[in-house]
């Protein structure tokens, strides 16, 4: 059976992937790919709707990303969405140009709710705008079915067609009903049927990894994280032993991390796999040292990883296929869809070209993060690992601001486990998205008994988050931070100052490095 499919053209916006996650809400199976995919290959994809996503350029502008008009005639819906919408009309003779009130934020949009598009939408509801151009005239054929006071065509349709653009972003949850409007372009526009479900997707990854396999070895990296983990049980439960799983212990684990990964996933634990845990901890603090640049640190201890595993792979011999818990969000952020590059993750970016391996594979590619956890579930992984906090593959690394020592990271592992015994002990660890404590680079002066101490200052963060791409400081309970910063300074030998981080991503992200 086809599998249905909506493609995402991706035209550079901070929304897209969202849009994806949304129609996978919808149970539908969805993919992201650049704006120059080329129309053979969308013909052979067979997508049942496309959408356009928003994008930070102008369509009139010279180097501006842009669809052909031929994308518009395959007879497969589009929707466009802010920027797509502008290149509808732009592409097919409607007029865009620079509007003389850009809108940014929550606006209220009149809408007619005849077209399928608004089918059970208000008449008039709030939708996210963000906006410096505006369609001052559509195309022909096309009828206008939304505006505010300031933007004549806030949608625009040709039903007949099967073509849809909207100037607001529907993805994003300010958008009250937009839920609703992309389910109906989904399912009465595009007329899917809703059958992709996290079991589809386990099911069909175990077959396809079965068959891109067959008899070859498999050398796994498992991190212990919940990404690496549902890897590892995914390639576990498709081809057993034939599955090596390497354990870095890169020495920049949180607390005790080591032992308990190994308790779980070692000859001990309840998985039928060939565990190998390595100790390596000095070889990367001595890679480190000095290096105080957050991205080639991430760079360093990304590509030591690497080494490490070619190492263990030698020793194995005759590895085929090398795996990891690469998920949606690290794809993104790397920069290897046509996104600015924020950081390079270092289980994407920081493959070096002479990895010894046949193939890369990443079963969890195209996730996010609670789908992962919904396929963790799916595999039967028990809940307590499934729901464990995201931990970055750099470690501790990235957040011991400046240069990493066994010090300093003796200073984070303490202060961090005693930050997350508190906020389990207060029960609200199950509200937040990720939590953990940093090591600024800042010392200062405090006073301790009657000496005079000159330590380290400990950043705790904690965020509410569903997809990780944006984020909130959560408001821990003044009393919880006053016992964990108690604790610290006086359990935790080194530090003398508490902060807390305020800040929401953007404009920071969660992590420190
Ligand atoms: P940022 O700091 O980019 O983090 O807002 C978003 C989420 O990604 C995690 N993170 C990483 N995960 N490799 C990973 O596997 C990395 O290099 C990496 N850097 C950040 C971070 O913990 C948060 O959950």
């Amino acid at each position: 059976m086809e599998k249905e499919m909506i493609i995402v053209l991706d035209f550079g916006g901070q929304y897209n992937q969202l849009i994806a996650r949304r129609v996978r809400e919808c149970n539908v199976y969805c993919e992201v790919h650049a704006y120059d995919l080329p129309l053979d290959k969308i013909k052979e994809m067979n997508p049942k709707g496309i959408i356009l996503t928003g994008g930070p350029n102008s369509v009139y502008g010279e180097d501006s990303p842009r669809c052909t008009r031929e994308l518009f005639e395959l007879g497969i819906p589009v929707l466009g969405i802010c920027y797509g919408s502008q290149l509808v009309s732009y592409i097919l003779g409607g007029n865009v140009t620079s509007a003389p009130v850009s809108e940014y934020g929550k606006t209220e949009v009149t809408f007619d709710t005849s077209s399928v598009l608004f089918k059970n939408v208000s008449e008039t509801s709030i939708c996210w705008m963000s906006h410096t151009d505006y369609i001052e005239s559509v195309p022909a054929d096309f009828k206008i079915v939304a505006h505010t006071p300031v933007c004549p065509v806030a949608a625009m349709e040709n039903p007949e067609k099967g073509l849809y653009a909207v100037q607001f972003h529907p993805e994003v949850v300010h958008t009250a009903e937009g839920m609703k409007m992309l389910s109906n372009f989904v399912f009465d526009i595009c007329h899917c049927s809703g059958d992709w479900k996290m079991d589809s997707f386990v099911e069909t990854a175990i077959l396809q990894l079965r068959e891109k396999i067959g008899t070859g070895k498999v050398l796994c990296a498992l991190s212990g994280g919940v990404d690496s983990s549902v890897a590892a049980v995914l390639l576990a439960k498709a081809i057993g032993k034939q599955l090596t799983c390497v354990f870095v212990d890169h020495g920049l684990l949180r607390k005790d991390e080591g032992d308990e990964v190994e308790s779980v996933f070692g000859p001990d634990g309840p998985y039928d796999l060939n565990f190998i845990r390595v100790n390596a901890q000095e070889r990367f603090y001595e890679k480190l040292k000095g290096v105080e640049e957050p991205e080639q640190k991430r760079k360093i201890i990304g590509e030591e990883f690497i080494r490490v595993f070619e190492e263990e792979a030698k020793k194995i011999g005759a590895v085929d296929f090398l795996v990891q818990g690469t998920i949606y969000p690290d794809v993104i952020e790397s920069g290897l869809g046509k996104s600015a590059v924020i950081k390079s993750h270092h289980n994407v970016g920081g493959l070096p070209d002479c990895v010894d391996f046949k193939e890369i594979v990443e079963p969890l590619r195209l996730l996010f993060k609670d789908e992962v956890r919904k396929a963790g579930r799916e595999l039967g992984i028990p809940e307590y690992l499934v729901s464990r906090q995201p931990f970055p593959g750099p470690g501790l690394g990235i957040r011991i601001i400046g240069e990493v020592t066994p010090e300093k990271v003796r200073i984070v592992q303490d202060a961090d486990f005693i930050y997350r015994e508190e906020i389990a002990k207060a029960g609200i660890d199950k509200d937040l998205g990720q939590y953990f404590a940093a090591i600024t680079n800042m010392r200062s002066v405090g006073v301790m008994g009657d000496e005079r101490t000159y330590d380290y200052a400990i950043a705790l963060r904690a965020v509410n988050t569903s997809d990780f791409m944006t984020a909130e400081a959560a408001q821990i309970p003044w009393e919880v931070l006053n016992v964990v910063t108690n604790r610290i300074v006086n359990e935790v030998k080194g530090v003398n100052r508490v902060l807390y981080d305020c800040t929401g991503k953007p404009p920071a992200t969660i992590e420190f490095e």
